[in-house]
């Protein structure tokens, strides 16, 4: 239970994030969006104002290059061209002495458009069928003959709005150039993604690049990619000799960065009459930007969950005249799992089964989608631990039954899971002098608590108080280690961590030997707790190494990633959550909350508990608030503000009882942690919609779950 190392910055404002750098010289960029979702600019009028260095349009453009490397990411780089894709897309850029003028400045730019309707309604969109995928038991033909042959089936409709990821940071850049070097300060889940990035979209060597970005308001999925604002920025500083600031705005960072699409999946379940599954069928249906190549294979999830003998997924989008559709918090399995587990419960009820003895028939020792064995799987476990924490017992079979006053009370449960996997990651260890140690890679902490992990397992290899390391990230001249994102960054690193205090350990040892100078010179020395030790003789290293006239000694060290071919890897853990329904005005409050996780190695049950939590409770806010309402005759997003497009706050949070079953997965890495970053957020819409059902009788398959919907 390691405190955030960072903590203590964070809370008293010393932690400096990308915004707060404050260069001599400092210009200010502010961005100028489209106000129509589909035509050409005809014209951009530009007064004079006060203040203004540069305005650069369409018409009079930075030089940049198409640099995105990824689907979920904007394909065009931005005022190449006078076309718009999408309402909010970025069309100019103004750079001004102050942030106000360039505000005002952008305020005044007139635009003419020659503009079209846009194709922005999903709901009368025509899908294309991207791909589908299949398992069938042997003899039998496809996947409705299968469910045919079911003693029970059921079918039902789920949905879910588009979602914005509302991090509380607005996306800056700062750009700074000393001769054809530049230095970016800017928000992002990966240095190094940034610095390829701008490489190509400048179109200079990534050797001149430094991105720097040690501290970052959160990201969930959309600082991954780089928007048009960052390459903007830089070209902008170098065209004008000075360091430019761009600080999104809040209603910007709705559409200039993307955000989670719409989805619709119709699922379909068949069962035994004991409630073993005999078919899943998930067609699933998202919107995709016409502008990008992403979109959210929310039926994915179902080839994976249980283990039916015969699965079925189709994937098929609706392409949209809006903003880029993005990477959000577990992308297609958030949703994904809403339909699945929702599913899973109007199946228990239609066999008059328990819900979570239904989940417990059909757990699988293996995936389903490819027959490989878990690696390590304690989901039984969870489920078990889980009931008993809450109280799942006491739940009432008829729906509707409970009051408390004025307030219906239910109980609902759902399957929380993620993917594992473990990439390459280079890390360096140097021990100091002073008898502190630094350990450094390009990896990002948006406030996981990564850096922290980085602490506690270089100080427990080190043997010495965390205290005394400091983690070192978010610097693309450090090695190259893994970037935030899909809950990889303590599976690929952490490894990488361990293996570089050993290495730097073992050239410690060879120092203190091999140095004539050393007074374990010719020894057979070993190290202990932060000491080199021999006969008789103890030295801390920053002793050793100040009576050496040394700075410090370090290594570097690269982990390998995961090459297991024969098993599959996923985090899986169990929700039980009740709720409190106003009879009244059908308001739903979520009052308790208990998750068994089983996610390998738990290095530090904090920041871990805290990972998990922050899963939830977006699981909270996708089931029972957040909702991007598009516009489809505008393509305007209607509530592209944090008054109208609500998140949870912390009154709508209860106690969380994050329980972890700590079972090391040996086969993903020596240290056998997976990850835990989107885990928390699966499964947690559906144990909602569950709950509700179970206190209300009213199954609401659309999401959010809206006192309207519930009263209709
Ligand atoms: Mo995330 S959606 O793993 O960047």
């Amino acid at each position: 239970m390691t405190d955030r190392e960072d903590g203590h910055l964070k809370v008293t404002g010393a932690a400096r994030y990308a915004a707060d750098q404050h260069l001599d010289g400092l210009a200010y960029g502010y961005l100028i969006t489209a106000t129509v979702a589909k035509g050409t600019i005809r014209r951009m009028d530009v007064p004079d104002a006060p203040g203004v260095l540069a305005v650069y349009t369409p018409f009079n453009p930075l030089e940049l290059h198409p640099f995105a490397k990824e689907d979920n990411a904007e394909l065009t780089p931005p005022i190449q061209s006078p076309a718009v894709r999408y309402y909010g897309q970025a069309i100019g850029l103004v750079v001004a002495e102050t942030f106000e003028q360039a505000r005002d400045a952008a305020a005044l730019v007139r635009c003419e458009y020659d503009a079209e309707p846009p194709q922005a309604s999903f709901a009368d969109g025509t899908p294309v069928t991207e791909g589908t995928s299949q398992v069938l038991a042997p003899g039998v033909g496809s996947i409705d003959e299968a469910l045919a042959s079911a003693a029970v089936r059921i079918t039902a409709m789920y949905t879910s709005p588009a979602e914005t990821h509302a991090a509380m940071e607005p996306h800056p850049t700062v750009a700074e150039w000393d001769g054809d070097h530049v230095t970016v300060y800017t928000a992002t889940q990966g240095v190094l993604l940034a610095v390829e990035r701008l490489s190509e979209a400048l179109g200079i060597d990534p050797a001149k690049i430094r991105v720097i970005n040690p501290y970052i308001g959160g990201g969930f999925g959309n600082k991954w990619d780089t928007w048009a604002h960052t390459p903007l920025t830089v070209a902008a500083a170098r065209a004008l000799g000075r360091p430019v600031k761009t600080v999104l705005t809040r209603e910007q960072v709705f559409t200039v960065v993307g955000h989670r699409p719409p989805t619709r999946q119709t699922v379909t379940l068949g069962a035994d009459q004991d409630g073993t599954l005999v078919a899943i069928k998930n067609d699933g249906v998202s919107a995709k930007a016409v502008s990008n190549g992403f979109f959210e294979s929310a039926a994915n999830l179902s080839m994976v969950m249980y283990g039916a003998r015969n699965l079925y997924v189709s994937r098929s989008y609706v392409p949209l005249d809006t903003p880029v559709t993005t990477i959000m918090r577990a992308p297609g399995e958030s949703n994904g799992s809403f339909a699945l587990e929702s599913a899973l419960d109007e199946l228990a009820e239609a066999l008059g089964m328990d819900p979570l003895d239904l989940r417990r028939r059909n757990d699988s020792p293996v995936n389903p989608a490819n027959g490989l064995p878990w690696s390590s799987k304690h989901l039984a476990e969870c489920y078990d631990l889980g009931a008993e924490r809450f109280g799942w017992s006491q739940r009432a079979k008829e729906p509707g039954t409970v009051a408390d006053g004025d307030w219906l009370v239910g109980m609902g449960m759902a399957t929380a899971t993620y993917g594992a996997f473990r990439g390459q990651a280079s890390i360096k260890v140097r021990l100091l002098s002073d008898g502190r140690a630094t350990v450094s890679g390009t990896a990002a902490d948006l406030g996981t608590g990564q850096s922290t992990v980085f602490a506690l397992l270089a100080a427990e290899g080190l043997g010495i108080p965390v205290g005394r390391v400091v983690p070192e990230l978010g610097d693309s001249s450090a090695p190259p280690a893994a970037s935030a994102g899909g809950s990889g960054s303590t599976s690929t690193n952490g490894p990488a961590v361990q293996l570089a205090t050993s290495a730097a350990i073992e050239a410690l040892l060879e120092l203190a030997t091999g140095n004539p100078g050393s007074p374990f010179h010719g020894a057979q020395a070993r190290f202990e707790k932060g000491e080199v030790v021999a006969d008789g003789l103890a030295m801390p290293f920053g002793e050793l190494l100040s009576a050496l006239d040394l700075p410090a000694v370090e290594a570097t060290a690269t982990s390998p990633r995961n090459r297991v071919k024969d098993h599959a890897f996923r985090s899986f853990g169990a929700h039980f959550c009740e709720v409190r329904v106003n009879r009244w005005t059908m308001e739903t409050r979520v009052t308790r909350w208990v998750c068994v996780a089983d996610a390998g190695t738990i290095v530090n049950e904090k920041t871990a508990r805290s990972q998990v939590i922050g899963g939830i409770v977006m699981g909270i806010g996708q089931a029972l608030l957040e909702d991007l309402r598009l516009d489809a005759a505008t393509g305007r997003f209607t509530n592209a503000n944090l008054g109208d497009y609500l998140v949870p706050v912390n009154a709508d949070i209860p106690h969380m009882d994050i329980h972890f079953l700590d079972y090391p997965d040996t086969l993903l890495s020596p240290l056998g942690a997976r990850g835990i970053g989107e885990f928390g957020i699966v499964g947690a819409a559906a144990a909602i919609a569950n709950a509700v059902h179970n206190a209300t009788g009213h199954r609401i398959r659309d999401l959010p779950l809206t006192p309207e919907k519930l009263l209709a």
